[in-house]
């Protein structure tokens, strides 16, 4: 197998095995007795900071089940989910010193572990969202997806994350409203000097902990997509959604190389499609949640306000000039540009 992201659109499995690795799969489930089939019984431990309703923690609970049924249930997922284990990134150090196996992280969050990460937290980045598909489920996804694996880790999975934009308890239709004003951020360089050069204060705080900093005015708002906004319930602390849609910013599962090391040919190949069976659920998913999501604000009290995009747009652009500074930051993004072009590109 050449890397994880084969199996992102794998064929269905049992067609990938050889006779030989059928064979086995045949003699695990049916021959052979409850304690051999312990032997090779592995449970995975993934950690997100997402609460349940969350569109991926629903593809994660989808993918256990996968993962129990295309395993014959000797493979199982033990999810941690709402924080219960820290914050993202300190889980993510967590997978790094082996405590867990796979850790659900945005592409900001991993911005501080790989700076590859940071290209995806660059403001308008992708004209659309077929666009974002056509990169992030690429090549040149796969290929970011890869490139921690000397560090401890890398990506097996990605999901779609909609549009961020600014919600407060007051609307923000120019960069000049966001003066003086505390925004709540992801720990990631980038999106910090974006707010920076838009006019706000940017506040990185965890993903679990920014209702109560909205509620003690320890912020004065945020930035989000809209199924987070409400989920979170920020929608009944911060009423005006201003729809400025700054960034797309994926979402990545994690896995430590040492668990992918550990895990037989098989279970990497069963690992693969459950996990790309995940992507597929979650992006049919997100279109109804996200439409769903906007009513359901509508419902708690909160307004979507309409905004002069250029603006913002304007006010970004040195973060691109600082980008391409970069070193191989200016070709990553001749790429991405050339792959938006591409009508051959996966659009998901
Ligand atoms: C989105 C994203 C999460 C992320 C969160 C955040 O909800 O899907 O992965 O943690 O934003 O702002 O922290």
């Amino acid at each position: 197998m050449s890397s994880a992201r084969t199996g992102r659109r794998p064929q269905p499995l049992r067609s990938r095995l050889t006779p030989l690795a059928l064979t086995a799969v045949g003699l695990m489930s049916g021959l052979l007795s409850s304690q051999a089939l312990a032997v090779d019984s592995v449970t995975l431990r993934v950690g997100h900071a997402l609460n349940e309703d969350h569109v991926v923690a629903r593809s994660y609970r989808h993918m256990a089940d996968e993962l129990e049924q295309l395993s014959d249930g000797s493979m199982h997922l033990r999810i941690f989910p709402n924080g219960q284990m820290g914050s993202t990134q300190d889980m993510l150090g967590q997978m790094q010193n082996g405590a867990l196996d796979l850790v659900h992280a945005s592409a900001s969050n991993l911005e501080s572990f790989d700076d590859i990460y940071s290209v995806f937290n660059l403001p308008y980045l992708f004209p659309s969202q077929a666009d974002f598909k056509k990169v992030v489920f690429g090549p040149i996804g796969e290929e970011i997806m890869q490139s921690t694996r000397e560090k401890g880790f890398f990506a097996i999975g990605a999901y779609v994350a909609g549009y961020r934009s600014f919600y407060a308890s007051k609307p923000i239709r120019t960069p000049a409203d966001l003066e003086g004003m505390k925004i709540r951020v992801q720990s990631s360089p980038t999106t910090i000097r974006m707010i920076k050069l838009m006019g706000g204060s940017p506040t990185p705080i965890a993903f679990s902990e920014v209702y109560s900093a909205l509620q003690q005015g320890v912020v004065d708002g945020a930035e989000n997509n809209v199924p987070s906004y409400v989920q979170t319930r920020h929608a009944e602390l911060a009423r005006y959604f201003s729809e400025d849609q700054h960034t797309s910013v994926p979402d990545f599962l994690t896995i430590a190389t040492s668990t992918w090391n550990r895990l037989s040919d098989e279970q990497q190949q069963i690992l693969q499609k459950a996990v790309a069976d995940s992507e597929a659920y979650q992006q049919k998913l997100w279109d109804k949640v996200n439409q769903q999501a906007r009513e359901q604000a509508k419902e708690m009290g909160a307004q979507f306000i309409e905004v002069d995009k250029d603006a913002f747009r304007k006010a970004v652009q040195p973060l691109y000039e600082e980008y391409r500074q970069q070193s191989g930051h200016a070709e990553l993004l001749e790429r991405i540009r050339d792959a938006e072009q591409d009508d051959d590109q996966p659009q998901g």
